[in-house]
C-alpha cells in the first residue's frame, strides 16, 4: 500500500488535470447543459400555459384547446390548428409516458376537444374534408393536420392498452382516430397545402407523416379488436409515392411550387417519423439514411449565405435554420423550430447508430460527412472503430451547436418566439409559439437518448414496385363518448407485478423535465468460469424478454467474497417494466432466474441515477 502523502498528492494532482480539462473543454457544451435544464422546465410552462382553458395565455380557449400563440396582434396566432396541436400533443404524452403524470388531464380534455372539432363545420365541408373551422384566409385544405393527430392520440391510446384500459382505448380514442386514418386513406393523393400554408399541391413532411399514421393506425385498429384495410392498402402506396420527392441529391419539399424545394419541411419529415427500431433505411427517410443526411447538409447549407447571423460559419459549423431560402414572411428569418430540427435529426441518428452499433457513409451522404470529417471515405464503420468514435463525437457537437444558436437567440428569460431576426437575432413575430416549445422538449429528449416508441417502420419500409394513383374510403363517425375512468394510473389493470427490489438514488441539484436515467442493476451471483450473466426484461432495451438480445453484466468488479455483476442501462423516466436474470453457460445454454419476475419503475422528477441491488434467485 503507497504512503498515505503519496495519496495525498494524487489527489491534488488529479484535481488539477481535472480542473485543467475544464478549462480546455468546449464552454458551449457546458452552458448548454445548464440551460437546457432550466429552459425544459420554461417550455413546459410555455405550453402549459397556451392550452385552454386553465393556461395562463388561454383563458378563453376552451378546454384543452391548444393556442399556437398568444399572439393575437401582428401575427394574430391566437387559433388552434390542428397540426401544431397534435405535434405538441404528441410530445405531452411522451413526457407524460415517461413519467410526468401531471399530464393526464390536460391530455384526456384535448381528446375530448379534438372529438368536438372534428365535428365542427366549415366552409371546407364536414367530418369528411378538412377539419379547421377557421373562416379567414389560410392555405386550406392542409392534409398533414389529421394524420399528425392519429398519431398523437395512438400514441396514448397505446399507453391505455399497456396499462389496461383497453375498453377505454376503444370507446373514446379510436372512433377519432378512425375519422383521421379514414381522412389520410381518402384523400392522400389528393393536392393540399403545405405546413406552412403556403404552397398547393403536394408536400412532403405531409406524405410522409401520412404514411405514418396509416402504419400504426393498422396497428392500433387490431389492438383495439378492429382493423382498417383501407391503411393496409393505401401506406404502401403512400410509401411509393414519398419516393418521388428524392431529388437525387437532396429532398424537394413540395411538388407544385417554383421554389428550390430546399426546405426544413424534410427535416421535420424525418424527425417526425424517427422510428427508434428503423434501420438507416432510404425509403423511410429515417435520420441515419444517407438521404435524410445529404438532405440535411443541402437544406442548411441554403441558409448560410442569406442570413447575417451566420456569417462566418462554414459548411459543418451549426447555422440558424429558416423554413426555406426564399421565405419572405416577416422579411425572411430563421425559425427556432426549424434551427432545433436539424439538431434532432442528428441526435437521432446517434440514438440509431449506437442502437446498430455501426454507421454508413454512402456517396449520397459522404459531403455530410467530409465537412464534419475531413478524411470521411465511404465504407461502414464499427463502432469499436477509431473512425467511428470521431465521427460520432463530430456529430454530436454539429448538433449542441444547433441547440447553442437557438439558446444564444432564445429570450435571457428563456421565452422562445417563432422566429429570431436574420440580422440582428432578436426574437420577432408570434411570441411564445407553442411549437417552439415542443420542438425544444422533444430535441431535448432525443440529445438524451429518450426515445419515443417504435411506430412500425421496420415492417413498413419496402417500397411496392409500381406506384398507381389510387384512395379508399374508410369509416366515418361522430365520436361522443368522452367518459374517461375516474383515476387511470399506470400499471393497475395490467399485468401482475410482483416482487420489490431495494434500491438507492442519487439525485441531481435541479429538477428538469424527464430524460433519461442510468439505471445501474447490481445482481450478487457466484458463477463458474466461463458462466456469463444476462439481464432481459419487457422493454426493447432489455431485449424484450429475447435472451439473444439480452444485456450482458459486466464481472469486473467481482471478487469471491462479493460475487457482483453489474450493468448499466440508460431508460427513460418513468419507464415501468419487468425483468429477470439469465445465466448463460460457456456452451451457449441459458438458464432462467426462478419466477416471479422482477418489477420496477424508473424514477421520474429529479433522480438521474438509481441503483437495483438484487441476488440471484
Ligand atoms: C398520386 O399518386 C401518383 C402515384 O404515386 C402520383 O404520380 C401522383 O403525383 C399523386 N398525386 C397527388 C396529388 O398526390
Ligand atoms: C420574457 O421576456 C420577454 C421580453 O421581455 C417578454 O415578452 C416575455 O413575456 C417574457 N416571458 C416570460 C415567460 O416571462
Amino acid at each position: 500500500m503507497p504512503p498515505r502523502f503519496w495519496t495525498a498528492l494524487c489527489a491534488f494532482s488529479l484535481g488539477h488535470a481535472v480542473l485543467a480539462a475544464r478549462q480546455i473543454a468546449p464552454r458551449a457544451t457546458a452552458s448548454l447543459d445548464g440551460w437546457l435544464a432550466k429552459e425544459t422546465t420554461v417550455a413546459r410552462t410555455g405550453i402549459l400555459d397556451n392550452i385552454g382553458s386553465n393556461g395562463a395565455y388561454a383563458k378563453s380557449a376552451k378546454s384543452g384547446i391548444v393556442i399556437a400563440s398568444p399572439s393575437t396582434d401582428n401575427p394574430d396566432y391566437y387559433y388552434t390548428w390542428t397540426r401544431d396541436s397534435a405535434l405538441v400533443m404528441k410530445t405531452l404524452v411522451d413526457l407524460f409516458k415517461n413519467g410526468d403524470s401531471d399530464l393526464l388531464s390536460i391530455i384526456e380534455e384535448y381528446i375530448n376537444a379534438q372529438a368536438h372539432i372534428q365535428t365542427v363545420s366549415n366552409p371546407s365541408g364536414d367530418l369528411s374534408s378538412d377539419e379547421t373551422a377557421f373562416t379567414g384566409s389560410w392555405g386550406r385544405p392542409q392534409r398533414d393536420g389529421p394524420a399528425l393527430r392519429a398519431s398523437a392520440m395512438i400514441a396514448f391510446g397505446q399507453w391505455l392498452i399497456e396499462n389496461g384500459y383497453t375498453t377505454t382505448a376503444t370507446d373514446i380514442v379510436w372512433p377519432i382516430v378512425r375519422n383521421d386514418l379514414s381522412y389520410v386513406a381518402q384523400h392522400w393523393n389528393s393536392s393540399g397545402y403545405d405546413l406552412w400554408e403556403e404552397v398547393n399541391g403536394e408536400s412532403f413532411f405531409t406524405t410522409a407523416v401520412q404514411h405514418r399514421a396509416l402504419v400504426e393506425g393498422s396497428k392500433f385498429a387490431s389492438q383495439v379488436g378492429s382493423s382498417c384495410s383501407y391503411c393496409d392498402s393505401q401506406a404502401p402506396q403512400v410509401l411509393c409515392f414519398l419516393q418521388s420527392y428524392w431529388t437525387g441529391s437532396y429532398t424537394l419539399a413540395n411538388f407544385g411550387s417554383s421554389r428550390s424545394g430546399k426546405d426544413a419541411n424534410t427535416l421535420l419529415g424525418s424527425i417526425h417519423t424517427f422510428d427508434p427500431e428503423a434501420g438507416c433505411d432510404d425509403s423511410t427517410f429515417q435520420p441515419c439514411s444517407s438521404r435524410a443526411l445529404a438532405n440535411h447538409k443541402v437544406v442548411t447549407d441554403s441558409f448560410r449565405g442569406i442570413y447575417t447571423v451566420n456569417s462566418g460559419k462554414t459548411a459543418g459549423q451549426a447555422v440558424a435554420v429558416g423554413r426555406y431560402p426564399e421565405d419572405s414572411y416577416y422579411n425572411g428569418n430563421p425559425w427556432y423550430l426549424c434551427t432545433m430540427a436539424a439538431a434532432e435529426l442528428l441526435y437521432d441518428a446517434l440514438y440509431q447508430w449506437n442502437k446498430a452499433g455501426s454507421l454508413t457513409i454512402s456517396a449520397t451522404s459522404l459531403g455530410f460527412f467530409t465537412d464534419l470529417y475531413s478524411s470521411a471515405t465511404p465504407g461502414t464503420y464499427s463502432s469499436s472503430s477509431a473512425t467511428y468514435s470521431s465521427i460520432v463525437s463530430a456529430v454530436k457537437t454539429y448538433a449542441d451547436g444547433y441547440m447553442s444558436i437557438t439558446e444564444q437567440y432564445a429570450y435571457s428569460n428563456g421565452s422562445l418566439s417563432e422566429q429570431f431576426d436574420k440580422s440582428n437575432g432578436i426574437p420577432t413575430s408570434a411570441r411564445d409559439l407553442t411549437w417552439s416549445y415542443a420542438a425544444l422538449l422533444t430535441a431535448n429528449m432525443r440529445r438524451n437518448s429518450v426515445v419515443p416508441p417504435a411506430w412500425g417502420e421496420a415492417s413498413a419500409s419496402s417500397v411496392p414496385a409500381t406506384c398507381v394513383a389510387t384512395s379508399a374510403s374508410g369509416t366515418y363517425s361522430t365520436a361522443t363518448n368522452t367518459k374517461w375512468p375516474s383515476a387511470l394510473t399506470s400499471g393497475t389493470g395490467g399485468t401482475t407485478t410482483t416482487t420489490t427490489t431495494s434500491k438507492s438514488t442519487t439525485t441531481s441539484t435541479t429538477c428538469t423535465t424527464p430524460t433519461s436515467v442510468a439505471v445501474t442493476f447490481d445482481l450478487l451471483a457466484t458463477t463458474t468460469y466461463g458462466e456469463n450473466v444476462r439481464l432481459t426484461g419487457s422493454i426493447p432495451a432489455l431485449g424484450n424478454w429475447d435472451p439473444s438480445s439480452a444485456v450482458a453484466l459486466s464481472a469486473s468488479k467481482y471478487t469471491s467474497s462479493t460475487p457482483l455483476w453489474y450493468a448499466i442501462v440508460n431508460l427513460p423516466a418513468g419507464q415501468v417494466f419487468q425483468y429477470k436474470y439469465i445465466r448463460v453457460e460457456s456452451d451457449g445454454s441459458i438458464e432462467w432466474e426462478s419466477d416471479p419476475n422482477l418489477a420496477y419503475t424508473v424514477p421520474a422528477a429529479c433522480t438521474t441515477a438509481v441503483t437495483l441491488s438484487d441476488t440471484w434467485r
